[in-house]
């Protein structure tokens, strides 16, 4: 290993790879957790890195649920699915399919592995249009449909407009849209509208990868309970769209805690994966704690889903408005729970993660080159698990680390709430 590759593989992502070998807040190894307190050494700290929004992975009910799927189908099924899926898929496939109001879903292991075996097959060697600023891992689903044949066109970040001149300029027998749904660093959706539109225009398949959003956002109601919406259905019924030429991927290793993810399509694109998506035929299944802690999470969802995501964009929305009257610039306009707040100064970040962690704070550090060197930063994600007095403790640490450290100034009137 010494032909000198690893050190300009390192060199090439310095101010991530300085991090990883001496900043507190990377790499960590967690000792123990207690509700949302995570221990690391000697050291408890509130955790706002979990992905975890609706506190799934410590809701009681959820946990009890667990045995009794392994006493009745042991640990893991092992099968490939192609070879034979316990009929727990058949029930999780039936009841996503319902409350996304779809034709019909597939559920793999993991939206990477989705994105690396769907996109490909979706592009079926014409064109792809790929959202500037999409997630890397619809990136390298691109990269292996452009292996396949497939020509790669980069339109810019929310810009339905970018997207439709490219379109018009386009002459390819068939069209893909990439592009993620409420967005990992922001917090924001796209105006899906406006994309479904130009899509169903230019007879082009709209990807939506809504990783984040399914679970939190959904349906709009006179009734619902805050801007959220009602269900948590994603991003498709929470704009008030059709599946029309929209395919939609989500997962369940965010709000509900489990390790599974789904394509929401039409049964016959989903007849075709079945044979051509490579996860389906040779990849390990979800184990079955996964696969019954998604069934536990749907119920749970049912029953009280909508109560805990008004408390958790209460929860948001303290720490929005926080640093609102800090005078903060945040990109979140959505109210969502996840908060990214930028540096003035990239070179800043390892003083800044080793504040809040000796405050006692546990965030993402969004370092250069995960983000370019104007967003670098460090993003808060708010659980219905944090209590109060975690969010007032990081109220608290967000007033010190303004004095402290420069972060870039609010625009204006930012976050409505
Ligand atoms: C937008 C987006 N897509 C995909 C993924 C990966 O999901 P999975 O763990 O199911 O592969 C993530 C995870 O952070 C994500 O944020």
């Amino acid at each position: 290993m010494s032909d000198g590759w690893v050190d300009r593989w390192l060199g090439a992502c310095s101010d991530l790879a300085a991090l990883e070998r001496s900043n507190p807040m990377t790499d960590a190894v967690i000792d123990e957790i207690s509700g949302r307190m995570i221990r690391i050494g000697d050291r408890w700290l509130a955790d706002f890195a979990s992905c975890n929004y609706l506190g799934f992975d410590l809701e009681p009910n959820i946990i009890a649920a667990v045995p009794g799927f392994l006493e009745r189908w042991g640990t893991h099924p092992s099968w490939s699915r192609l070879l034979g899926s316990p009929v727990l898929y058949e029930q999780i496939e039936s009841r996503l399919s319902e409350l996304l109001g779809c034709e019909d879903t597939l559920v793999l292991p993991t939206i990477t592995l989705i994105h690396l075996a769907v996109i490909p097959i979706l592009a079926h060697g014409g064109t792809i249009f790929l959202d500037r600023r999409a997630h890397k891992t619809i990136y390298d689903g691109c990269q292996l449909a452009r292996a396949h044949g497939a020509t790669v066109k980069r339109f810019e970040f929310e810009d339905p407009d970018d997207l439709e001149r490219l379109l018009r300029h386009d002459h390819s027998a068939s069209r893909l849209i990439c592009m993620d749904g409420v967005n990992s660093m922001t917090g924001n959706a796209p105006d899906l509208n406006a994309f479904a539109r130009v899509a169903r225009e230019y007879d082009a398949i709209l990807y939506v990868d809504d990783a984040h959003g399914f679970g939190i956002i959904g349906e709009r109601s006179a009734g619902e309970l805050c801007p959220y919406g009602l269900r948590g259905n994603s991003i498709t019924r929470h704009f008030g769209e059709s599946y029309e030429n929209i395919v939609l991927v989500g997962g369940f290793s965010k709000a509900y805690s489990s390790l599974a993810a789904f394509v929401a399509c039409p049964t016959d694109l989903k007849r075709v994966l079945k044979t051509a998506a490579p996860p389906y035929l040779y990849s390990g299944p979800s184990p079955i704690a996964s696969l019954a802690t998604v069934l536990a999470g749907f119920d749970l969802n049912e029953k009280r889903g909508d109560v805990i995501r008004a408390d958790l964009w209460e929860k948001t929305n303290r720490v929005l408005r926080r640093l609102d009257r800090l005078g903060i610039h945040t990109p979140n306009t959505s109210g969502f729970p996840i908060v990214e707040v930028p540096l003035a100064r990239h070179e800043d970040i390892d003083a800044v993660g080793r504040f809040l962690f000796d405050r006692g704070i546990y965030v993402t550090l969004a370092a250069y080159p995960l983000v370019p060197k104007s967003e670098v930063g460090f993003r808060i994600q708010i659980t219905a698990a944090n209590t109060r007095a975690e969010i007032d403790h990081l109220l608290d640490v967000l007033g010190e680390v303004a004095n402290r450290f420069d972060l870039q100034p609010a625009r204006q009137a930012e976050f409505a709430a």
